[in-house]
């Protein structure tokens, strides 16, 4: 199966929402926390005109929604590139289509001039993005039915710093 990343259309939006999902659902949250999450899980086809947005997509498969594999977004400006979504669709695990669009996403990142991809990961997901080359530097916590749900904070470091310059 060869596989491409392409940018991402507006009309594309219900497919990489479905996308969405799917992998989040993947982790075996209750349903009522993906209803919670629905605004975070939706990709519009405004976000999509207004942000980087990329598709992995078959390339056996016609360009349709079907062809769809997984996407990723950014956004963020300056040194810092936030990755706010990468979601491959459940059935495509394992096959090599996150590196894909981790690897397209790093170089998008630096190609806006970015020092550094900043992700707020899953906790599941925080050891695919270290085997990629991220770091946890912190935690994010947030409220879910009155409970701190706390999120590792990871850093993938795109161009060397400058090194400081002794007096
Ligand atoms: C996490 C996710 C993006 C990985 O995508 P994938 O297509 O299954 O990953 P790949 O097949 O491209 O794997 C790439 C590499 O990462 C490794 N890897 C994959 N998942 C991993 C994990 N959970 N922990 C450690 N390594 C992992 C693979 O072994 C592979 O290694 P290699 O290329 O050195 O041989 C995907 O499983 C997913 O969408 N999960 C659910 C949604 C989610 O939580 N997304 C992140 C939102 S913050």
């Amino acid at each position: 199966m060869g596989v491409r990343v392409i940018r991402a259309r507006p009309e594309q939006a219900v497919r990489l929402t479905q996308i969405a999902h799917a992998a989040k659902s993947y982790w075996g949250y209750p349903a009522r926390w993906i209803e919670l999450w629905h605004n975070q899980l939706t990709i519009t086809s405004a976000y999509i005109l207004m942000h980087e947005v990329y598709a992995a997509v078959d390339d056996e498969e016609e360009i349709g929604d079907r062809g769809i594999l997984g996407f990723y977004a950014l956004g963020g400006a300056g040194e810092k590139v936030t990755l706010e979504h990468l979601w491959v669709q459940p059935s495509s695990f394992g096959a090599g289509v996150g590196r894909l669009l981790f690897e397209h996403a790093v170089a998008r990142a630096r190609a806006l001039n970015g020092r550094r991809l900043e992700i707020e990961s899953d906790p599941h997901a925080e050891s695919f993005y270290q085997h990629m080359g991220a770091e946890t530097v912190g935690e994010v916590t947030y409220e879910l039915e009155g409970q701190p749900r706390i999120l590792p904070l990871m850093e993938y470091r795109l161009r060397d710093e400058a090194p400081d310059v002794a007096a």
